[in-house]
């Protein structure tokens, strides 16, 4: 996996989104949680985890571990989360092995989660890479969840109606103005033109989990984008 336009727009992003991804981010925790009671003793591993805002949600309630490719947002992780592990890895997936392995040394985890990343992926190619890296890391009864999927059925008016929507009810409409105002203003909408975010069908998900042995199922409702896909994956022999 080498590094594309959104890998080096991401290694170089500071505090820009952080109100909405927060946000959305918050909705997600809140909406797995509901779905997935979870323990105090499951522990996650957070796979592009960005600033921490999973960790954030779920402080005190469960130990989230996380990896990003961006030096200041694992700062900000550590920063607030300094009894929890977060390290930074790379958009190459041969090199992310070998920090894995050096940093994990073999632990497995109950939820693996790449919430909101791989559209940033350069081909599903690498998505194939990055699910055979994380297979290791998962307990046998564990759950890999692939959220905020954008495929052929995404919309990006739809996506932005819906959080539209949820910023008036939050009253944070600052927040959603913001937002938009960056993207048409910054490097986002340049970038954009240039490195289409990946579009990854169902077809495509439920191939490469079945190439690693792994159950799929599509799950509605996980993430604030309502045009968006969600995915929950574990190992096929112990479901
Ligand atoms: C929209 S943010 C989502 C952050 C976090 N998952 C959340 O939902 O709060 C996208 C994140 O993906 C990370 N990212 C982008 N490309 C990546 C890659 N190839 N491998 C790992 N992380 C990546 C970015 O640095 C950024 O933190």
């Amino acid at each position: 996996m080498g590094t594309t336009g959104w890998g080096n727009f991401w290694q170089d992003q500071r505090k820009s989104f952080y109100a909405v991804m927060k946000m959305a981010t918050g909705y997600f925790v809140s909406k797995f949680a509901k779905q997935y009671p979870l323990q105090p003793a499951d522990e996650i591993f957070d796979y592009g985890c960005g600033p921490g805002f999973v960790a954030d949600s779920l402080s005190g309630k469960l130990q989230v571990t996380g990896a990003d490719i961006n030096d200041f947002f694992i700062e900000e992780c550590r920063k607030n989360h300094p009894a929890s592990r977060f390290f930074l890895i790379s958009t190459d997936t041969a090199a992310n092995k070998k920090i894995l392995e050096e940093t994990l040394n073999g632990k497995q985890f109950d939820y693996i989660l790449l919430l909101s990343i791989i559209q940033y992926f350069k081909s599903t190619d690498d998505l194939n890479e990055v699910i055979g890296l994380l297979r290791t890391y998962l307990k046998p009864q564990g759950k890999l969840i692939i959220a905020d999927v954008l495929d052929e059925n995404t919309s990006s008016k739809k996506d932005a109606v819906s959080l539209f929507v949820h910023c008036i009810k939050k009253g944070r409409i600052g927040a959603f103005v913001g937002f938009i105002s960056y993207l048409l203003s910054s490097d986002y909408r340049k970038i954009s033109r240039q490195n289409k975010l990946l579009l990854v069908s169902e077809q495509t998900i439920r191939s490469i989990a079945s190439r690693y042995g792994f159950y799929c199922e599509k799950v509605n409702g996980l993430t604030l984008q309502k045009s968006r896909s969600n995915y929950i994956l574990g190992h096929a022999s112990v479901k």
